[in-house]
């Protein structure tokens, strides 16, 4: 599908007081050439005519020609607290003068500081205090895998279908889109029990009449496809690259107990929904009355670092020591002072709060959007982590792939940034950094007015 490019007309981003720097570093096509002729070719871009990106400030991001975009996207869900946050820049440059490098088998003040600071927003009583830094998401989930199987003594591990966990061999077998699997990656002892898809049900069920099949299923694939006795489970408690999926409040209380019934662990991958992204709580699990025993971070914890950890019981930590395990950028002094400097924003400048109320702006007037565009199949999520699912038709509910790259596009060029997901790329995911204000969140809604009147091909259609 083609659209003709509208040009953009009076929709631009709200301004800002931030005067960007004059750019006069390599030209587009100079910087996309050596791209092409050095980068491996599986590395993706989003637009038809990549983006470079050569500024950013809180929510907003400048292209070469000094154009801003509303950065809706946040990088990767991996912005919390704004691009280039001033405070940040000038803690992370004073650290960066005094001490770059150090590995763990030197103490180092900050460390520990940022690892109890984690510590304290876990639930009481829960035990997770252990913390594991990493430089991304893939190796913590690697490691909290491989803590559950010394742990337990068990091999198997059950993931959800449609979750992401990773780029790693490994977290490659915890995902579950052949989008992001390769056909010559093994999978061994990881099974995928069905998620809490409401709009997608993989049993064509209606909830609440549906007594959350989808949740007890896992019982069934444990006995039949397990030893009987499992590692873990590992979920994102919303599934963000599988387009914003939110199951039922009662599915992750149904699937824990069963987890743990068959001697498992559970993991929650908060990497995208942790630190307040969801509004109503700190982290994802929360708002399922669920407590894990390991808990993933990455993205977000760094506000832009590389940086993850694994946080786990200290019971669970105790089966790392029957090894040597070592991670050489882990917990440098450079990524653990951003991480905290993020940690200590958030918790100051009522970060989750903000997410809570213009998230729950937004929703509504994503919800309002939806009763003007037939294009609208569901709007789903919490706080600013939201989806929009894009279909042709809301009965069949094919989903409007080629529609969504249109929507991008169209957006992209009258100053917003979104991303997209699911199976299908058929989900714009809108996860801002959580600096964004109402106006941002006006901004973002009428730009989608806008272009979704231009893909969907009419001015306002009823809901059927
Ligand atoms: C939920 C989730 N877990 C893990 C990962 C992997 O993180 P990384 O890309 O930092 O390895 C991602 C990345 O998108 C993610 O969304």
């Amino acid at each position: 599908m083609s659209v003709a490019l509208q040009p953009a007309k009076t929709l631009q981003p709200p301004p800002t007081e931030h005067v960007p720097q004059p750019y006069d570093g390599p030209s587009k096509a100079e910087a996309l050439a050596l791209r092409t002729n050095y980068l491996m070719p599986g590395l993706i871009t989003y637009y038809r005519n990549p983006l470079m990106l050569v500024e950013g400030h809180m929510q907003y991001v400048w292209d070469e020609t000094g154009k801003q975009y509303l950065d809706a996207f946040a990088g990767i869900v991996s912005v919390s607290v704004g691009h280039c946050h001033p405070e940040i820049v000038a803690r992370v440059s004073e650290q960066v003068g005094r001490l770059q490098h150090t590995t763990t088998i030197y103490i180092h003040p900050a460390i520990g500081r940022f690892a109890q600071k984690l510590a304290s927003h876990m639930p009481a009583a829960s035990g997770l205090s252990a913390s594991y830094f990493t430089n991304s998401g893939s190796e913590a989930n690697e490691l909290a895998v491989l803590l559950a199987r010394e742990h337990t003594g068990h091999a198997d591990v059950v993931s959800l279908r449609n979750g992401y966990h990773g780029g790693t061999q490994g977290t490659m077998a915890l995902t579950a889109h052949s989008t992001w699997k390769f056909k010559s990656s093994p999978a061994a002892n990881v099974k995928h029990a069905t998620p809490g898809y409401c709009y997608r049900c993989p049993f064509g069920l209606t909830y609440p009449s549906c007594d959350v099949k989808c949740a007890r299923d896992l019982e069934p694939l444990i006995r039949h496809e397990t030893a009987g006795e499992i590692a873990c489970f590992i979920g994102e408690p919303i599934q963000g690259v599988g387009g914003t999926v939110t199951p039922p409040p009662e599915y992750f209380g149904i699937v824990y107990e069963i987890v743990r019934r068959y001697g498992g662990l559970c993991i929650a991958d908060e990497v995208q929904t942790g630190f307040g992204r969801t509004g109503t709580a700190f982290w994802g699990f929360e708002n399922w009355g669920v407590t894990p025993d390991m808990v993933t971070l990455a993205k977000g914890i760094g506000n832009g670092a590389p940086l993850g950890a694994c946080v786990a019981r200290r019971d669970v930590a105790g089966a790392l020591t029957r090894r040597l395990h070592f991670n050489t950028f882990g917990g440098n002094p450079v990524s653990i002072t951003q991480g905290l400097a993020t940690l200590e924003i958030i918790e100051r400048d009522g970060i989750q709060e903000n997410a809570r109320v213009v998230g729950g702006h937004l929703k509504s007037r994503l919800e309002v959007l939806q009763d003007r565009h037939a294009l609208i199949g569901e709007v789903r999520g919490m706080g600013l982590m939201l989806g929009v699912e894009l279909v042709r038709d809301r009965q069949s509910k094919e989903p409007a792939t080629a529609e969504t790259v249109e929507v991008l596009e169209l957006a992209k060029d009258r100053g917003l940034l979104l991303g997209k997901g699911g199976l299908f790329g058929n989900t714009l995911r809108i996860k801002p950094p959580m600096c964004v204000t109402k106006d941002d969140a006006d901004f973002l809604a009428d730009c989608l007015d806008e272009v979704l009147t231009i893909v969907g091909g009419s001015e306002s259609k009823p809901r059927p």
